[in-house]
């Protein structure tokens, strides 16, 4: 990794088998990757095996890993669906299990549902504001009936090209500026 790029994770909000999240993110990481502004990388929750907040020792490998892996970025493109006009109990869990890592930083949002997930990023940005996280502006919303085919093969329409690049340039503008306040 260049050590004067800032470090943004493109975070895969959900965890369930046939998930269509890693191709969304796959996504967002080939056109983040074109702008060589910041080193993106996915990070995938359930490589943490996080527990369910509460209920583990708190010294989990994976609970620690998750907060060192959170530490080492500074901005943030989270990868977010809609389950029940809210974000995924996963990745709320992810949220809640980590604090002050996640303060002082940006973030965008990448949603997808029936009306492109933007009932759960709306939540998401309710919940931004108390972890400190400064969610931009611009916000890709992919609709599962145009976007996938079967909802399920992810074929994205060309307009959302631009979105992408937008919120892109507005996570790493504002990443770079929170970095000197932490
Ligand atoms: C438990 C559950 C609840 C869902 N609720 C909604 C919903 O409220 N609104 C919506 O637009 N889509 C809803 N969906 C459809 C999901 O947005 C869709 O299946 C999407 O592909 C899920 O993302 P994933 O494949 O990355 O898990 C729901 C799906 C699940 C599994």
């Amino acid at each position: 990794m260049a050590q004067d790029k800032l470090n943004i994770g493109i975070i895969l909000g959900s965890t369930r088998q046939g998930r269509v999240s890693p191709q969304v993110g796959e996504w967002v990481k080939g056109i983040a990757d074109k702008r060589g502004d910041a080193n993106y990388e996915i990070v995938d929750i359930t490589e943490y095996k996080l527990p369910f907040l509460g209920e583990g020792t708190g010294d989990e490998p994976g609970l620690q890993a998750w907060n060192q892996k959170l530490a080492s970025l500074d901005g943030f493109v989270f990868i977010v669906q809609e389950y029940n006009h809210s974000i995924t109990g996963a990745l709320k869990n992810a949220l809640d299990s980590a604090r002050d890592v996640w303060y002082n930083k940006a973030a965008g949002i990448v949603s997808y549902g029936s009306t492109g997930g933007a009932r759960a990023a709306e939540h998401l940005r309710g919940i931004c504001g108390e972890l400190k996280i400064a969610d931009v502006r611009t916000h890709p919303t992919l609709s599962l009936f145009t976007d996938f085919v079967n909802f399920s093969e992810f074929k994205p329409a060309e307009l959302h090209l631009q979105n992408v690049n937008t919120m892109l340039e507005e996570v790493v503008t504002w990443s770079g500026a929170l970095k000197t306040v932490r």
